[in-house]
Formats: C-alpha cells, structure tokens, sequence
C-alpha cells in the first residue's frame, strides 16, 4: 500500500419516485488509480466576460446590465474578492459581438464609438470600440487578484459580407499587432490569444471558410512569434471558439498545419434556447446530459488524427444560449448540468473549460446587479480546489442519476510511480 490523494465528485441528480419507494439502495463506486486517463491545466475551471451593452436583450428583458468588458464596474470590491478566492482564475474575454471590436491603438482609421444598435448590423450592433484606457483598468484588475487571461480578437477585421452569413477575403492584422504591442510594450501578461467568435461551421451569425481561416491562422502567429521575440513566455494561439463541427476543424487543422494553433476552443449550449420552459427537466434527465459526450469524444478524435500538436478547451459554455435561462441559470438545480459539464469535458481530455459568464445573463457565476455569488460560483470554487489534473476512471453500479467523476487531489504529486495520485 502506497499514499494516494484523489477527489472524488459525486453528483446526486433526482431519483425517480419509483426507485425510492423500494427503500434504501446499496450501490458501489470504484476508482481504478492505477493509470489516469487524461490531463486537465492546472487553472481548468474559467470564466467569460462579454461584451454585450446594457441594451442587449432578449424577449423585453435585458439581462446584461453592466456586465460587459466595457462597462463593468472594475472598482466593486465583490468582484475583486469573487476572483480572488480561486488564486488564479482564468478569465476569457469575448463572445458574439467581439468581432465587430476595434481597438483604439496605433493606426486606427474608423472612429472610437462604442457599440450602437444599428439595422442589419451583425447581432444588430455597429462596430464598438475598446480605448486603451480601459484596457489598462482591466488589467489593473487583472494583475490585482492573478487572473489568467485569454482575450478573443477581432477574426473579421478587414473583411467583407460575400453572401449571405458568409464573410470572405483576408483578414487585416494591422489592428491586432498594434493591440497586442501595446499590451507587450504595458506588460500585461495575456496566456492565450483567441481568434474569432462562432465562425466556424455555418456560422452564429458570421462564417468564414475554414481555408480562410487557416491562411490567417498562420498570418497571426507570425504575428505573435514576431512581437513576442524577445519575451520569455510565448502566449498561445487559439481558434476557432465556435461550434465543433467535423470537416471545418478537420480542414482548420490541416490548412494551419503543424504547430499554428495550440489549442481547439469549442462551445457548448446544450441545453438549447434561454427560453425553453423545459429547461429543469433537460438537467434532470441522465440521457439528455449524455448526448453531449459525443461531440467531446468527436473533437478528441479530430485533435488525435489531425493536429496532435494541439488540445481541447470549452472556450465558453452556458448551458442555455441566448443569455441562459430566467430563474434557472442562477439557481441551484443549474449545477447538475455544470458539475457534470466539468466532469464529463475531463475525461475527454479538454484542458480549460470556460464558463458563460462570469457576471452577466441569467448565467452568470455572480449576478450581475448585487456582484453577490450564483450557486454555480461556489461549484466552480469546490470544482477548483479540489479537482486536480489528472483525471482517474470510476466505475459504479448506482443508477445513472449518479454521477461520480474522480481526479488526483489538487496540488499533491505522485509518491509512488504505480500509484498516480
Ligand atoms: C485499472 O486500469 C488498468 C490500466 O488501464 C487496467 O489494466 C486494470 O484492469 C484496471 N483495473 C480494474 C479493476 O478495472
Ligand atoms: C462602482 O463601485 C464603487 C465601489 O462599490 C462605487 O463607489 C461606485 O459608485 C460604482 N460606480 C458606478 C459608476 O456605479
Ligand atoms: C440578481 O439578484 C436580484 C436580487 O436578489 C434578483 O432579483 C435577480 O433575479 C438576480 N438576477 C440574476 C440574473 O441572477
């Protein structure tokens, strides 16, 4: 017998009425701990910022209040605090209008307005202009409570509608490179830089092609290996932060070749529209959970055959898109499906997995008019600290309403080499 330290996760959804009327159940759970069979980053659990303005809303509701990378008190100290209680949290900035952004740097030549809605603008929105101003103030919130940033660019800039959804021709960098040498030359560490918001596929919104995309790909990390030359760390590329579709990140992967992206970001709302009345029994049921395991097990499999130099992230997930779900993102029964969301995307090896949002929508890990925690919040707190990266099998008996995810604990190393955790 050797030390180990593992975590284990277990997740009670509702039993049906007929399975506990029989009495008490008797079930077994089994942690197999002689090999982990796969790998989370060490800062797996995190969080979006979006930029929807106030006057985003859905069906007369407008869940967004001041939530948004532009808009955000940075100065209420339950923010700060919220942060701070996981060390490092890892905070992605982007979402559906961060391809309109523009930043105010360097050679700019449209003018600095912020977001405005306009007719036949994509999500209905103008273009919106980040200053730099601001930028500075996030990462002064940032480099206060050790946040790990991922910042999504701009993947439309310079380009044209060719039909329809369909945008097409080069992207222009320009802006980008001016963006990020700022952000060198102020010595903000960003971890990760995302390119594009749901282009992928057929688009939410906005497509590009995937060989398009790929050319850029590959323009945009000679950008990062050019301004990042003389610094000791090299932030990562990532792309596409779409929806996992099979050929379109096949091809992503092939036309980008090896070494260009280093990590695949897909999205995941599986639970459908906010509005859905059924939402609840959606994240009751077992099965419905389940279906989702396929696109993880999909992307994996894509990763492995046609770009092994890269890995999986959940670059935003909220379970109910279109801001999430009235009295249902932000209340307790939401963590069956996030908690399972955790669980699940471990097991197929995806190393980050971002949480639409952090403050804002219904779905937000804090709400965002009292910055006071969402149950989910103090799921991802527990999640954090107690799951470590690898990620071990369990075997169970019990009927599939219980879910039990095992991982090595939290910061304690191997002792022994047959024994992981
Ligand atoms: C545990 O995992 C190892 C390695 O995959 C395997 O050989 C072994 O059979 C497993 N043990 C049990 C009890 O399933
Ligand atoms: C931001 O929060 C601070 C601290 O709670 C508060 O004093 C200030 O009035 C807030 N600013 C706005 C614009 O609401
Ligand atoms: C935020 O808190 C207020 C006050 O408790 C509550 O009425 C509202 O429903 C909450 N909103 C969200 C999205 O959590």
């Amino acid at each position: 017998m050797g030390f180990f330290h593992l975590s284990l996760f277990v997740i009670l959804g509702t039993f049906p009425a007929a399975l506990l009327a029989q009495g008490v159940m008797y079930s077994s759970i089994a942690v197999n701990v002689t090999e982990t069979i796969a790998e989370t980053d060490e800062n797996f659990v995190c969080a979006t910022i979006d930029w929807w303005p106030h006057d985003k809303c859905n069906y007369n509701r407008c869940p967004w209040g001041y939530s948004s990378a532009i808009n955000l008190n940075l100065s209420n100290p339950f923010l700060g605090r919220a942060i701070q209680a996981f060390k490092n949290l890892r905070i992605r900035i982007g979402g559906s209008l961060q391809d309109q952004v523009v930043y105010d740097v360097g050679k700019l030549k449209v003018p600095c307005h912020p977001f405005q809605k306009i007719n036949n603008g994509l999500f209905g929105y103008s273009k919106g202009c980040l200053h730099m101003k601001r930028w500075d103030e996030l990462n002064c919130l940032f480099r206060n409570n050790r946040v790990v940033v991922t910042f999504g660019l701009n993947a439309l800039f310079g380009r044209h509608r060719i039909r329809q959804d369909a945008w097409g021709g080069d992207w222009d960098s320009s802006n980008a490179r001016d963006f990020i040498r700022y952000t060198i030359s102020k010595g903000y560490p960003v971890d990760s830089w995302e390119f594009g918001n749901e282009l992928s596929g057929s688009g939410i919104g906005a497509s590009v092609a995937a060989e398009q995309y790929g050319k850029d790909l590959i323009a945009l990390r000679k950008v990062i290996d050019e301004l990042y030359e003389n610094s000791h760390v090299k932030p990562l590329l990532i792309a596409p932060g779409g929806f996992f579709d099979e050929g379109w990140y096949t091809k992503l992967l092939q036309v980008s070749g090896p070494g260009v992206i280093n990590v695949m970001t897909h999205h995941i709302y599986n639970l459908g529209a906010g509005i859905d009345p059924n939402l609840v029994s959606k994240i009751l049921s077992p099965l419905y959970l389940s279906e989702i395991s396929k696109t993880f097990s999909d992307l994996q499999e894509t990763i492995r055959k046609h770009g092994p130099w890269s890995s999986a992230w959940v670059g935003e997930s909220g379970g109910a898109y279109n801001s999430g779900g009235r009295h249902v993102s932000n209340t307790f029964v939401n963590s069956f499906w996030y908690l399972d969301q955790l669980g699940m995307a471990s097991k197929h090896n995806t190393k980050v997995y971002c949480r639409q949002s952090l403050i804002g929508g219904n779905y937000g890990l804090l709400n965002w008019s009292t910055s006071l925690p969402n149950p989910d919040y103090y799921s991802a707190l527990l999640w954090h600290r107690l799951m470590g990266k690898g990620v071990l099998t369990v075997e169970s008996n019990a009927p599939s309403h219980l879910r039990s995810y095992a991982h090595c604990s939290k910061g304690r190393v191997s002792r022994l080499d047959f024994l992981l955790c």
